[in-house]
């Protein structure tokens, strides 16, 4: 369930208290937010010069996103630590890198006092272009932020690096220029979760975080401000359940196989 809103209106909307929020917050690029993106230039290569896209901020919503806000928010939707140990809420926040230190310190203003940073290996890097750069950055960074008892952990009994593997998205459509990859928030959404609970998205654009939740049987709710990405999120998360439905009643994904193979139809 996705809404069309700022999450700071969520109280009309009455959602369950999460498990688990998964936030991919603006990262405060500013005019910047292409900085290292082959789009950057026309066509993606630097030879042909700078595109409409140089200097540009993604959206103009970026500018209006209150941290503080957004970390009450995440605060009141968590569910209270209950007694039983490995069974407590958490947060994961998707941020560049020099907002993590801010974000720490935020959290713990709203009561969640300890974290573990993470680290997303990609297998490729948008930097490549910046030819005076030797280095080019393929990490993305993230915090798990929690109150006091370490998180519900859900991994066979094994223990899990900081640092998770982030590979390219080649099986969904990109529909939003910061859409996370499904597989690894699958993984994610797998972790910290059971069948059945509540995963929310403060910032979804997308609605990834939503589809992965949907994919693994979680109850997912989410808000997009921005018209065009609520509009495709709610395309895409239709999709998911007709899929669901098809496979239900058919045995098979017919709708996917009717828009890749009308011809069988
Ligand atoms: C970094 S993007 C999230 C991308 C998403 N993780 C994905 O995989 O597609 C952040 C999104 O938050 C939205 N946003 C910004 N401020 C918001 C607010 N106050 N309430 C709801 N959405 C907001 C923006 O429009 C943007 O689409």
């Amino acid at each position: 369930m996705i809404y069309r809103d700022h999450f700071q209106n969520y109280k009309s909307y009455q959602i369950p208290k999460a498990q688990l929020i998964i936030a991919d917050i603006p990262y405060n690029l500013g005019k910047n937010a292409y900085a290292s993106n082959p789009s950057w230039y026309k066509d993606g290569d630097n030879k042909n010069g700078e595109s409409e896209l140089a200097g540009k901020e993604f959206f103009d919503t970026d500018n209006d996103f209150r941290p503080a806000e957004f970390m009450h928010f995440c605060s009141t939707m968590l569910k209270k630590e209950p007694k039983e140990k490995n069974s407590a809420p958490c947060m994961i926040v998707f941020c560049e890198f020099e907002q993590q230190f801010y974000l720490i310190e935020l959290a713990k203003r709203y009561g969640l006092g300890k974290y573990i940073n993470l680290v997303f290996r990609k297998n490729f890097s948008a930097q490549v272009l910046k030819a005076n750069m030797k280095i080019v950055g393929n990490c993305e960074y993230g915090l798990l932020l929690y109150r006091d008892k370490l998180p519900k952990f859900r991994n066979n009994g094994k223990m899990v690096f900081n640092c998770f593997d982030w590979l390219k998205d080649t099986e969904n459509e990109k529909i939003h220029p910061t859409q996370k990859p499904i597989d690894l928030l699958k993984s994610l959404i797998e972790i910290f979760t059971d069948d059945g609970d509540v995963v929310i998205d403060p910032v979804a654009g997308s609605g990834s975080t939503l589809v992965a939740a949907e994919r693994l049987n979680r109850k997912a709710y989410g808000f997009e401000i921005k018209k065009e990405f609520y509009t495709k999120a709610i395309q895409w998360l239709n999709e998911e359940k007709q899929i669901r439905d098809d496979i239900k009643l058919f045995g098979f994904a017919k709708s996917k196989v009717e828009r890749i193979m009308p011809v069988l139809f």
